[in-house]
């Protein structure tokens, strides 16, 4: 399975402090922001990554990860000139998703909790069809909101619905097999102009094969989209990351605990970072392999 994190957009509830960087690389505690979504297709188990960015931005994605080998990855990168939608994203990645199933994932969001690589786990080994996951909220006009039958089946879903069904939101992880190449370039943009993901799961769901991960109060699921949800989340990484003594989206700890990188690897990256928490965190990781 490929991955591809969707980092454009024009991030304009957060200026003035994006008007001269792209959202998805402001800090987000202790780390860029993008590296909270690498790291849930990391959990995945998946190594091969396409990050797409805004033509001007693309160069500071690549001083932060590379070619990805450090982080034992593949990390490939497209240009989304315009933010014309988060179905875009499988029209921009066509050549680099190829044959494979892929699973997408927004570039502003966090997920968080114990049973996350189980749930991914169990996506991923679906043969076919899509998987999204839903998060119930207190405000789900805000996102696509997916209503569920008894069963716990989708029934439809409705984007940004000013009388939400549900309090299911669907959140910013999708699962998908090959077929949602040829369903994105068959869908028309919507009112807003944009090339709905929505769009594209309405396929899933006529046919049958949409299947919904709800996720339950254990989890942590953010979107750091406007000021106070960005320096929420901070709080929120810094908190977890205080208290417990754990990276949240240590990409390097990720890396060793899947087998992409060596001990010397995590060593190595743990010593370039020592002046921080993260860095110190990394090396007490190694030691307790060594
Ligand atoms: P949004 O938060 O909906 O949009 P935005 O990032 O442009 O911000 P604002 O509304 O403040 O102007 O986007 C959600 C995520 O998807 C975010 O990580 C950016 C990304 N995105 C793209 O990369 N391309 C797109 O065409 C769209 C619509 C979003």
């Amino acid at each position: 399975m490929k991955g591809i994190v969707l980092a454009g957009g024009s991030g304009s509830r957060l200026h003035p402090a994006t008007l001269a960087v792209n959202k998805q690389l402001v800090p987000v505690y202790d780390k860029p922001m993008i590296y909270y979504p690498v790291s849930v297709l990391m959990q995945a188990g998946i190594r091969e990554i396409l990050i797409i960015s805004t033509p001007d931005y693309l160069d500071n994605y690549l001083a932060v990860f590379g070619d990805g080998a450090g982080f034992g990855l593949k990390m490939s990168y497209a240009v989304q000139p315009r933010p014309e939608g988060l179905a875009q994203a499988f029209i921009i990645g066509r050549d680099f998703i190829g044959d494979d199933d892929v699973a997408l994932v927004l570039g502003d969001n966090i997920f968080f909790g114990a049973g996350l690589n189980d749930m991914l786990a169990r996506a991923r080994s679906r043969q076919s069809g899509a998987t999204i996951f839903a998060y119930a909220v207190d405000d789900p006009e805000r996102y696509g909101v997916v209503t569920l039958d008894a069963a716990g089946r989708p029934l439809h879903i409705v984007e940004k619905p000013s009388r939400p069904q549900s309090r299911w939101a669907v959140t910013g992880l999708y699962v998908y097999d090959n077929r949602v190449v040829d369903i994105a370039a068959g869908i028309k943009p919507s009112a807003r102009g944009e090339l709905e993901i929505t769009d594209v799961n309405e396929v899933y769901l006529r046919r049958g094969e949409l299947h919904v991960e709800c996720m339950s109060r254990g989890y942590t699921w953010l979107d750091m989209g406007t000021h106070d949800s960005l320096l929420e989340a901070g709080e929120f990484v810094r908190t977890i990351q205080k208290r417990q003594g754990q990276l949240v989206a240590g990409l390097e700890e990720i890396a060793f605990q899947q087998g992409f990188i060596t001990l010397a690897q995590l060593q190595e990256r743990g010593i370039a970072l020592d002046k921080t928490d993260y860095g110190r965190k990394l090396l007490a990781i190694a030691a307790e392999h060594a």
